[in-house]
């Protein structure tokens, strides 16, 4: 997979927001007017790949959260402590620019925000996500998420596979 020369940030107020179209007008108007205020709330964190030099080609969002022990699939949950919940990080939103889709920049983010999860000192069980619908479920299974038996727009991957790659590949 070949992707073009992104720059990955945080979000900041010189980006381009309102050029940003991934063909979802939900995820478009997220980015345009409310990432910044929960940003401010801390609700949400927002990185952004950006292609020059404010010309936003993709972002996604993460923040805490908590998964329900009784959700996820009994062979996973027998194997983890009996906690009511685990705890979990959740990318809210994924979307990359109509211009940019196909190259490989949404499985880079995809990337990106599990490696982020992965390294985080903050222990978190897995890196959970929402699919808006069975298309973006099927994207998110492609790249190894498992979906919550009642909820199949539901995915969970966990981070001890990811992290575990890491240690091998950093001694
Ligand atoms: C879903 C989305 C983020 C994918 O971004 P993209 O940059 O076009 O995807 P990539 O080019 O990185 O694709 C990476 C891989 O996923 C595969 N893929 C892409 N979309 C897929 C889908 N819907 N189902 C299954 N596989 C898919 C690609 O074939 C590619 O496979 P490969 O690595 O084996 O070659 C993008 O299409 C998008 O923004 N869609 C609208 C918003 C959306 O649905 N967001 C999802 C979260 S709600």
């Amino acid at each position: 997979m070949s992707v073009a020369p992104f720059r990955l940030a945080l979000l900041d107020t010189k980006h381009d927001r309102a050029a940003f179209d991934s063909g979802s007008e939900p995820l478009n108007r997220y980015l345009r007017e409310q990432v910044s205020q929960d940003i401010r709330r801390r609700v949400a964190a927002c990185f952004v790949a950006l292609a020059g030099e404010n010309c936003i080609a993709g972002y996604y969002t993460l923040a805490s959260t908590s998964l329900l022990l009784t959700k996820l699939p009994a062979s996973i949950g027998k194997k983890l402590p009996r906690y009511p919940t685990v705890p979990a990080i959740r990318m809210g939103r994924l979307a990359v620019d109509q211009e940019f889709k196909g190259q490989g920049l949404g499985g880079a983010l995809l990337a990106d925000a599990l490696d982020r999860s992965a390294r985080s000192e903050i222990a978190a069980y897995a890196l959970m996500v929402d699919a808006k619908d069975a298309v973006a479920a099927a994207f998110y299974q492609h790249h190894g998420f498992i979906a919550l038996p009642d909820s199949p727009l539901a995915l969970f991957l966990p981070l001890v596979t990811t992290q575990g790659l890491r240690m091998a590949t950093s001694q």
